[in-house]
């Protein structure tokens, strides 16, 4: 059994925090898993009811932006690891409202750090911070290549260039003060409980209620999908067994055009709902083209495959399926985020597409 530990977690009730928290939880019975999130509109206590109960979880409401309260909670407990996953994480909203991400993505990283480095001023070793973060601060690839942990910052919206000066922020404080830090940058994740604003859960929910599947641009933009407990899956080994001061790159080997992705999805739910073959390819709508839209992201993660032994465990085809089937079987879990801010955020998103 492993040696008993505090671990916060932030972001837990957001779609990859949840799945990150479910899997320590569940593994890790002797640790005591804090997840703090402050419950923006992508935050969602629901992804994690299976385990709202259990003794070594407890949930904070709390926002990172906020030092004095952060503070407070810092003096009540002392955390063996951190997992950062607190974010604002979407891109469009990144273009329509940069402050926000600025805030959160940098801000409140650069509050963790130094609350950490302060609590852990006398005794760092056997300590971890934990930086989540995205393929996206690479910036975009031509037809070929592959980012890989050396490939030089290049990111070109504002969510991938918060993101990326929170990684700076990580690695100086890793330098300067020698906190013990980690870093993985992913690509793409999908899976059950993905908020509806990002590309695969907003296609399933358009293609059940029969509304236009907007695509952008001409849909020949790439992606590299990662079924998301797989990334669960690495920053598990990445929590436990990264070198300090390392950056691992996770990613599916998984590349598809939106448009290709688009069909598939198509194909997978006329099958699921019964409807004539075809029938859901026809609510594809090209739309105007994201703003400095990225061409392609593809990780080599070959580091991680190598020294950690991480490989994807789901291929695209099931992860899929699992996906479309979760969602299919959870219109409560959808409705409850339709009945929200959703609507107005998707009227103002797509009415001038
Ligand atoms: P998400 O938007 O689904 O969840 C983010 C969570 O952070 C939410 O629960 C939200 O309430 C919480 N949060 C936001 N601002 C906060 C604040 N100020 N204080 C406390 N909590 C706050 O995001 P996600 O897709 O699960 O991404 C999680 C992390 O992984 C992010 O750091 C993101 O950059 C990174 N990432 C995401 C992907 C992806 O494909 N989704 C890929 C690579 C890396
Ligand atoms: O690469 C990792 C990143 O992946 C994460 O860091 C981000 O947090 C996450 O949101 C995701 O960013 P993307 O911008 O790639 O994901 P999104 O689902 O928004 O879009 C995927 C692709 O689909 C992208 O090329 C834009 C396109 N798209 C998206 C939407 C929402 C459409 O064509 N139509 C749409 O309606």
């Amino acid at each position: 059994m492993n040696a008993s530990k505090n671990i916060l977690i932030t972001g837990g009730a957001g779609f990859i925090g949840s799945h990150v928290v479910r899997l320590f939880v569940n593994k890790y019975p002797n640790y005591h898993i804090y997840n703090l999130d402050t419950l923006t509109y992508a935050g969602n206590l629901e992804n994690l009811s299976d385990i709202e109960g259990r003794s070594n979880y407890t949930f904070v409401k709390l926002n990172i932006c906020d030092t004095f309260s952060l503070s407070k909670f810092f003096d009540l407990v002392e955390f063996d690891g951190i997992i950062h996953l607190a974010a604002e994480s979407h891109v469009d909203r990144s273009i329509s409202n940069p402050g926000a991400f600025i805030e959160t993505n940098i801000l409140g990283t650069v509050n963790l750090l130094n609350l950490a480095r302060n609590q852990w001023k006398d005794k760092l070793e056997g300590k971890r911070f934990y930086h989540i973060s995205t393929d996206e601060v690479y910036g975009s690839l031509g037809d070929t290549g592959y980012f890989t942990e050396s490939t030089a910052y290049d990111p070109r919206s504002p969510y991938s260039s918060s993101k990326a000066s929170s990684d700076h922020l990580v690695r100086a404080y890793h330098h300067t003060y020698k906190m013990p830090v980690v870093i993985t940058n992913c690509s793409n994740n999908y899976g059950p409980n993905q908020f509806p604003e990002k590309l695969i859960p907003l296609v399933i929910n358009n293609i059940k209620t029969k509304k236009a599947l907007p695509v952008y641009g001409k849909g020949l933009n790439i992606r590299d999908w990662l079924y998301v407990e797989d990334h669960a899956a690495a920053i598990d080994l990445v929590f436990h067994n990264g070198k300090n001061g390392d950056t691992y790159n996770i990613g599916g080997s998984n590349e598809w055009k939106n448009i290709e992705l688009v069909k598939k999805l198509c194909q997978i739910m006329d099958t699921k709902l019964g409807r004539e073959a075809g029938e859901s390819e026809k609510l594809i709508t090209y739309v105007t083209d994201r703003a400095g839209h990225d061409m392609r992201y593809a990780i080599d993660s070959s580091k991680i495959q190598n020294e950690l032994g991480w490989k994807p465990s789901v291929n695209f085809e099931q992860g899929l399926e699992k996906t479309v089937d979760w969602y299919l079987a959870n219109q409560a879990w959808m409705d409850n985020i339709l009945s929200g801010e959703y609507e107005k955020y998707y009227e103002a998103q797509y009415k001038e597409r």
